[in-house]
């Protein structure tokens, strides 16, 4: 049976949530690890809403592009900040400090999405119409490349899972497009 798109982002925001709520119990010598999942966790969920639910609530939504630019512009801020971590080393102390800094401002943003986007989105489509979008969205989280090396020694986190943040966005941009 297919599942609406509100209910696949509501579940991941409660995923995203759930992991951002073990930071403080990492050890330090995992945090890197802890870092590898969240990325994947982001960029999969952002790129796959920004090919399905943005331009859903830009076309089928009034005043929806509006809402789209300022919520896409919070998860691109998100995604730069991303690429700055990827960089740094995990065991530093200033690397635990900007993750506490981008946790407030990422569940911020998903609550906006519930309360302004899917809200909206939920009144002003039909059952069908958003089950449809959650098979899209479900394809897009689905081609996000697989773990290359997850645990490989010795390897900057950058490295260790999916590889940049931007090169990973784009791979599933282009995976997308071909498949559609
Ligand atoms: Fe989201």
């Amino acid at each position: 049976m297919a599942t609406s798109i509100i209910e696949l982002i509501s579940a991941d925001h409660e995923h995203v949530k759930e992991h951002f709520s073990e930071l403080e119990e990492i050890p330090g010598a995992k945090l890197g690890d802890w870092f590898c999942e969240l990325r994947e966790l982001l960029v999969r969920h952002e790129v796959a809403e920004e090919i399905t639910l943005y331009p859903a609530l830009r076309s089928e939504v009034a005043g929806g592009d509006k809402i789209a630019d300022a919520r896409i512009a919070e998860q691109q801020a998100a995604e730069s900040k991303l690429a700055e971590l990827e960089k740094m080393d995990p065991q530093s102390p200033s690397f635990l400090a900007e993750l506490l800094q981008l946790r407030p401002a990422v569940l911020e943003h998903a609550k906006k999405e519930e309360s302004d986007v899917l809200s909206r989105l939920q009144a002003a489509l039909g059952p069908e119409r958003l089950e449809d979008l959650g098979r899209a969205y479900a394809l897009a989280m689905s081609s996000a490349p697989t773990h290359a090396h997850p645990h490989a020694p010795d390897t900057p986190p950058g490295n260790l899972i999916l590889g940049p943040v931007a090169a990973v966005a784009d791979r599933m941009r282009d995976a997308i497009k071909k498949a559609s």
